[in-house]
């Protein structure tokens, strides 16, 4: 089984897919964590991200691996932690450009259906539902207004120490312009699939988001 989770930036999907998963016991696969540690890799190694031959040269070497402990789940880039690396503004703000790359999304895409293939899994990012599992047995779509989802992403950052001493309206702006320029990319835009539900978690909880997933995907298996 394949379930779905699309949507903008700090929309909640994250922390939705994760809820999701372990109520249903099954594995979870946060693929803009996959995005933002190639996008760390570049920069740590000087790469240009037009540098199509290096660009390359980089990809078929990249080891991704997930784990897990008790404070959630690790992602380790070429056998290093980049759990908390990945979060930094300097990625943040570079990550939407190396997200558009056609053979990245290439790279990327086939490591996500090849760990997919194997178990249930649900899966968050911006193109699962569209390109990734057109064919997913559950597609949703989350969005928020943008207050709440800056006010989630400041507290988000605050939490871990890494605000870069930028205010709520910064945080605003940044969600916007990554929002702008991961909608109106030529390769995988973010976009609602046809046949995804949308739900707005603006004046929901996080439990509340988590339910209303869980309760249609239950409804439906037990009518299967
Ligand atoms: O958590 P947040 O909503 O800030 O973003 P993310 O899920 O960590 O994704 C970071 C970036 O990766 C996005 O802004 C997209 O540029 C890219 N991404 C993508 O292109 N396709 C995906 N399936 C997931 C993420």
């Amino acid at each position: 089984m394949i379930v779905a989770i699309d949507g903008p930036a700090a929309s909640g999907k994250s922390t939705t897919a994760i809820g999701v998963a372990k109520s249903l016991g099954i594995t979870y696969l946060d693929t803009g964590a996959m995005y933002r540690a190639v996008t760390l890799g570049l920069i740590e190694n000087n790469i240009k991200f037009e540098d199509s031959l290096e660009l390359k040269n980089y990809l078929i070497q990249i080891k991704l691996e997930f784990a897990e402990d008790k404070s959630g789940t690790l992602l380790f880039l070429n056998g290093s932690n980049v759990t908390k690396k990945i979060r930094t503004s300097l990625v943040t703000k570079n990550v939407s450009e190396v997200s558009a790359l056609k053979i990245v999304r290439k790279f990327m895409v086939d490591i996500q259906r090849e760990i997919a293939k194997n178990y249930d899994c649900v899966l968050e990012g911006r193109d699962i539902g569209t390109v990734v599992f057109p064919n997913a047995d559950f597609k949703f779509f989350l969005v928020a207004n943008e207050k709440s989802r800056a006010k989630r992403r400041f507290d988000d950052l605050s939490k871990s120490g890494l605000l870069d001493s930028i205010g709520l309206d910064d945080v605003l702006k940044d969600l916007n312009k990554r929002d702008y320029k991961d909608s109106t990319r030529r390769n995988s835009p973010l976009k609602k699939a046809y046949d995804a539900k949308t739900i707005d978690s603006t004046n929901l909880t996080i439990n509340e988001v988590i339910d209303k997933i869980v309760n249609i995907i239950n409804k439906k298996r037990t009518l299967d």
